[in-house]
């Protein structure tokens, strides 16, 4: 079965079970400022989810683009991916469990003719937040599942979302399949981990949202969220060992071996899925463009490293090839998404910009590090910081030359030993050390960093970003604890910000959020920010997003109150006016901001409302 039929056939399917068939959305969400990709199916439908109306009712079905960046870094792997498309089927308030469990299953054993014997299951086990999904348990056992192909796993397998930091979530059931001709074994249980066990399918019960101070309560409706990967199904169907020599990746690695005059697969892979990701997100209807900030930024690392690997394989680079590889993705994903068609043009121009961009660097590299080495052989001294003895060439040059110019660490090297340098063997460890600590550093510094971006680092701006924390706290005295964040724009003329609110504020609510926020910026409340984890800054009552890995430190900027945020205070002048997440920057104190004045309240889309405000100098 060919990729473009498993599509048709999914949606043909729902569509017969009385679902709408929706077209996929954007990969850049609107609303969502945890998120630079839509990374799930479910995720422009979190509205829905929540007890909003769908116009096109109650039962839905698409195939969503997704993009994933947590994974970036294992692809060249079996199965990792940047890009990639969910099929996916949802009911919000309608069908529940037995349904969705029946169609799943209709639709592998009868549609997709897998065999029931090569089918394996997992049902939620159960904890202190909700029960075993017993429910879900006994649905596979009426329909034929032995009890020993059904797992009961704990909430790290067998619950999914939020997607972001709070949200709609609840238990799931998923769906594997045996892709292999080895034995297969008895007890799931005990061999889900092994990797023969393909996870295809995922039927999530949200009937939860995780609130921001992490409890689950119930929601309004009971929804299904279900989640089937596109390419992984595919390598199945067409019975392919890996998703890149599926119909989705072949002819874009035919292209990848003929450019190339050294075969490495892991490059190969590489290079298609990051360019394919790139393709999907230049070309996206709401586009992204190489950038160095947020999802631009994505792009742009993505760009950067398939140039790198293609390198490696002996690319000509006296020739662009991003462009020569992206007309394959487009030509092979064209009619499926015509997006790709009708932005083909700012596609091949971006990726051209890019790529010569890069190369210009790789070569300012190359000449630095030469430069250097010969540099350093003349003067050499003792206490040398780049080379530490004239034989050696050290991580410490090597990481500097990949920091400035994105400079590979196998080029340093290849470039050291023809200038008759010797490797250390740690190198590549000592490398790996000072990448570590980097990412770190890049990592606190993005965190909490709002998707909606700020224009640049003006006064103005961070004057504008400051009256976006007042203006958040304003609103949630005003009009109540459900509003939080959904977007935010700052230009040095004005602040733009979308939050969660199901109706059109009044004119009193207004001019009561205008009092509130004024009234802090004539107190001139300090603001001082301090780096914590996010545990810590949870404790601290902090807003914003939470999904930073365990440990990892981020910035929480706080307005009023004393500088610690570990110390209570009481007392007027220690009360804490806002506390949130945030990149920065800000102003020092909100006695630098003029008056705040509201220019407009209008709705952004489906239960978020935007205002727009300015600070006027007195
Ligand atoms: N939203 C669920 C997932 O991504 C279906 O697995």
């Amino acid at each position: 079965m060919t990729s473009s039929e498993l599509r048709q056939k999914y949606l043909e399917f729902f569509a017969s079970k009385s679902h709408a068939v929706i077209p996929s959305a954007s990969l850049i969400p609107e609303n969502d400022p945890t998120c630079l990709f839509t990374t799930a199916g479910m995720h422009p439908l979190v509205p829905f989810l929540l007890g909003e109306k769908h116009s096109a009712g109650s039962k839905l079905t698409s195939c969503q683009k997704c993009v994933r960046t947590r994974d970036i870094d294992s692809v060249g792997d079996e199965v990792h991916l940047t890009f990639f498309e969910m099929l996916g089927n949802w009911s919000f308030g309608d069908y529940w469990k037995r349904e969705a469990i029946e169609m799943s299953f209709e639709f592998l054993t009868k549609v997709l003719g897998f065999p029931i014997e090569k089918l394996a299951v997992s049902v939620f086990a159960g904890d202190a937040d909700a029960d075993f999904d017993s429910e879900s348990f006994e649905m596979w056992k009426s329909l034929g599942i032995p009890e020993n192909r059904i797992a009961k796993l704990s909430k790290k397998e067998n619950w999914w979302g939020p997607a972001g930091a709070t949200g709609p979530c609840g238990p799931d059931t998923e769906m594997f399949f045996w892709n292999s001709d080895e034995k297969i074994p008895g007890s799931f249980q005990e061999t889900h981990e092994d990797s023969r066990w393909v996870e295809i399918w995922n039927d999530v019960f949200m009937e939860y949202e995780k609130t921001a101070d992490g409890k689950f309560i119930p929601l309004k409706q009971k929804n299904v969220d279900t989640g089937m990967g596109l390419d992984r199904v595919a390598a199945i169907l067409q019975k392919v060992p890996t998703v890149f020599e599926t119909d989705l990746f072949a002819p874009i690695v035919a292209k990848i071996r003929d450019l190339a005059k050294t075969k490495n697969e892991r490059s190969e892979r590489i290079i298609a899925d990051h360019l394919r990701a790139a393709t999907f997100i230049i070309g996206d209807e709401r586009g992204v463009s190489p950038s160095n900030v947020d999802a631009g930024y994505i792009v742009r690392r993505l760009i950067r490293r398939a140039i790198r690997e293609a390198r490696k394989l002996g690319f000509d680079f006296n020739q662009t090839f991003t462009t020569i590889i992206a007309e394959v993705v487009i030509e092979n994903f064209g009619e499926a998404y015509p997006e790709l068609v009708q932005n083909s043009a700012k596609i091949l121009l971006e990726l051209e910009k890019e790529e010569n961009q890069f190369k210009k660097t790789l070569e300012k590299g190359e000449k630095w590090l030469r430069n250097e080495i010969e540099r350093k052989r003349k003067t050499f001294s003792k206490d040398e910081i780049f080379l530490g003895s004239e034989e050696f060439f050290y991580a410490t040059t090597a990481f500097y030359v990949f920091e400035t110019y994105g400079f590979p660490l196998e080029l340093s090297i290849e470039i050291a030993k023809e200038e008759g340098l010797k490797i250390p063997k740690d190198i590549e460890e000592e490398f790996k050390k000072k990448m570590q600590k980097h990412q770190e550093k890049s990592r606190t510094a993005s965190a909490g960093k709002f998707a909606g971006g700020l224009a640049d680092d003006s006064e103005a701006v961070a004057q504008l970003h400051t009256a976006t924390h007042l203006l958040n706290a304003a609103l949630r005295k005003v009009l109540g604890e459900h509003v939080s964040q959904k977007g935010s724009n700052i230009t040095a003329e004005r602040l733009r910000f979308d939050f969660s609110h199901p109706e059109k504020m009044t004119p009193e609510q207004k001019v009561e959020v205008e009092k509130i926020v004024n009234e802090a910026i004539q107190k001139s409340l300090k603001v001082s920010c301090e780096e914590m984890t996010v545990d810590e800054a949870k404790a601290a009552g902090a807003m914003g997003v939470f999904d930073s890995k365990y440990g990892e430190k981020v910035k929480v900027f706080s307005i009023g109150g004393s500088t610690s945020s570990h110390s209570t205070s009481s007392g007027q002048a220690g009360q804490v006016f806002s506390r949130e997440i945030c990149g920065g920057p800000h102003a020092k104190n909100t006695g630098e901001l003029g008056r705040f004045k509201i220019k407009k309240e209008e709705s952004s889309s489906a239960g978020v409302r935007r205002i727009k405000a300015v600070l006027i100098s007195e």
